[in-house]
């Protein structure tokens, strides 16, 4: 039997800050290279989830990291199990959504996620979304791209998402809530929100979701890398 040297399989990361179109681009570009794909901020939303079901006081760093550290989850296609029931709808809730760029901030909530999410690294390869994919987790990924889109476009974004899905919105709360959470997830000591070094910036503002994940997809070919 061979070993699998899991530093070969290839990463593409792809952060930014929230509503950038991360998620949808991510699965498209795994789609599109026969990867697959890991939500990191889904681990955060479901830390925060289990904050809440289980009552835990969110100013309890330790708490909340053992939370982290237990979480029972499986992710199924588009499904999300937590302890059992299908949580996909509920972790996209914007209370749980703010809570989550809270609970963030602790070290030791990020270092209970951490080989979590790098076990997701399984041939042929993974896109990896998050804040932190290419600075911390995946730091030797093949390709970094940092999503950046403005608050206004974000904001109608989101705004039009949650309609979709049946949620109540409102443009101004969201922009208010998504300038907060930026803030926070910038400014925080432990792996904020920035660029890594090496890599590169996209700006979605103007850019369809097919012209963004073309992009991507140029930047991948143009490092004649192939999985
Ligand atoms: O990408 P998202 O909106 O689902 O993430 C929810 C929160 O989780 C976000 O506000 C910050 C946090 N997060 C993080 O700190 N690091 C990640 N890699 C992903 C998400």
């Amino acid at each position: 039997m061979t070993m699998t040297d899991f530093s070969t399989i290839p990463v593409i990361t792809i952060d930014g800050p929230t509503a950038s179109g991360k998620g949808t681009i991510a699965h498209r570009v795994a789609q599109a290279l026969g990867w697959s794909v890991l939500d990191s901020g889904a681990l955060y939303r479901l830390t925060a989830l289990a904050v809440l079901d289980q009552g835990i006081d969110p100013a309890d760093e330790q708490a909340v990291a053992r939370a982290a550290g237990h979480l029972d989850v499986r992710f199924n296609g588009e499904q999300v199990w937590l302890a059992g029931r299908d949580v996909a709808p509920l972790i996209r809730e914007e209370r749980v959504g703010n809570l989550a760029s809270q609970i963030a901030a602790y070290g030791s909530v990020r270092q209970a996620l951490l080989t979590r999410q790098q076990a997701f690294r399984q041939p042929p390869g993974l896109v990896a979304d998050g804040r932190d994919m290419g600075t911390v987790v995946f730091p030797d990924a093949v390709l970094k791209i940092f999503l950046v889109a403005d608050v206004a476009a974000r904001a109608e974004r989101r705004c039009k998402q949650l309609k979709g899905k049946g949620f109540s919105a409102n443009l101004a709360n969201l922009m208010q809530d998504m300038r907060a959470r930026d803030e926070r997830d910038r400014n925080r000591a432990n792996a904020p929100l920035k660029a890594a070094p090496d890599a590169k910036t996209i700006d979605s503002s103007d850019l369809s979701i097919d012209e963004t994940v073309k992009a991507v997809l140029d930047h991948w070919s143009s490092l004649g890398t192939q999985a």
